[in-house]
């Protein structure tokens, strides 16, 4: 903090640098790291470097809103949280402390607070991140409490049959913290997120477990990790409501695609009437318009919530999303974008490398 000029932090790069200074180097090394040699985890973030907004002046218009409807309900902005385990790593107070900030929040199968007392603590729509056991039961009750708790959406996760070769984890021998554990899941006694994704995920799934999914449950499913346009049209066609743009952070395959790069075929293969969220890499405001231009209808942000999280609970993460939502205003005023769904390609052009 210095005397002068506006409070820090500033940027989403200001809270990276707090929650660093606060988690362990073996947790900060689990929630920034990515597969293998990280090439797609850095991906995401460097497919924003290059792309430039036209602005269009003296539009006559006024002040943007960034109030947008997906899936039959308004948010206050197209940002929400996206699912990731153990929010408990960064707070003690978890996914209840991310939840009271207000945003649309993605909670996980591997979530550190139960869903009853997320769902007491939130105020935006809830949606349930599904990962798929080998053992049916168990996610069917996931689903079955979740929906009892209010969620309103369950989102599946395509891209993990099992975890990702983290290097990270695998160098630092890394193991959950006592006191960090599955809160949803009863009788699972591991403590590596990787050892317990080996021994239940079910590695075999194919399409029909949209179906089966929307068997039990009366909810909308969206599907998490899509990269192709062939993908996003079978997963419309096996029923889903909507579709996850993601890499899972550059989590799972390394030298899968930056999701921004893949979002413009996914957008013309579904062509509305299906929803189209991306996650990976969105780090200010303009990332989140250049997406709505590419037509994405929301992202979700992955890593800078935990560092939100880390650095001042439930003010941090409402900080961080306040941060991203002030510079999308801004961006979109200055593009002459009045509302998200007024964003369209023209709005981009790209820079030359160099620049
Ligand atoms: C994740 N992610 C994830 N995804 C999922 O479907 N289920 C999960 O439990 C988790 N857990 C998880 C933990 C941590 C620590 C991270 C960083 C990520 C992936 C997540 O939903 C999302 O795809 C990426 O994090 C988005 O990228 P950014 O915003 O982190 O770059």
């Amino acid at each position: 903090m210095t005397g002068h000029g506006q409070a820090w932090p500033l940027t989403l790069a200001d809270y990276a640098e707090l929650a660093r200074a606060r988690l362990g180097p073996a947790v900060w090394d689990f929630v920034e790291g990515g597969a293998g040699a990280e090439r797609t985890l850095a991906a995401n973030v460097a497919a924003f470097e290059h792309v430039r907004l036209r602005p269009r002046v003296l539009t006559g218009l006024g002040l943007p809103h960034t109030k947008t409807e997906i899936l039959g309900r308004v948010w206050d902005a197209p940002i929400g949280i996206a699912p990731m385990a153990y929010h408990t790593l960064a707070h003690p107070e978890g996914e209840v402390a991310t939840a009271r900030a207000g945003a649309p929040l993605v909670v996980s199968t591997f979530a550190g607070r139960t869903f009853e007392d997320i769902a007491a603590a939130a105020s935006a729509p809830l949606w349930l991140q599904v990962y798929c056991f080998r053992d049916r039961t168990t996610t069917r009750r996931l689903v079955e409490r979740a929906e009892a708790a209010g969620f309103e959406a369950l989102v599946l996760t395509a891209d993990a049959p099992r975890l990702g070769r983290r290097v990270r984890d695998l160098r630092n021998g890394f193991l959950l913290p006592s006191g960090v554990a599955p809160a949803n899941l009863t009788g699972t006694g591991f403590s590596s997120p990787g050892g317990h994704a080996a021994a239940e995920f079910d590695a075999a799934l194919d399409w029909s477990v949209v179906a089966w999914l929307r068997s039990i449950s009366s909810l909308p499913v969206l599907v998490k990790g899509v990269l192709t346009a062939s993908d996003a049209v079978l997963a419309r066609e096996a029923g889903a409501g909507g579709v996850v743009v993601s890499n899972h952070g550059g989590r799972q395959l390394d030298r899968a695609p930056a999701t921004f790069d893949v979002l413009p075929e996914i957008a013309a293969a579904l062509g509305g009437g299906c929803a189209v969220l991306l996650d990976g890499g969105v780090r200010r405001g303009a990332d989140v318009l250049a997406c709505l231009a590419l037509g994405a209808d929301a992202v979700l942000l992955g890593r800078p919530v935990l560092h939100g999280l880390a650095a001042g609970g439930s003010d941090g993460v409402a900080g961080v999303l306040g941060i991203v939502t002030d510079e999308l205003t801004e961006a979109m005023l200055l593009t002459g974008v009045p509302a998200p769904r007024d964003a369209g390609p023209a709005l981009l052009t790209t820079a030359s490398p160099a620049a």
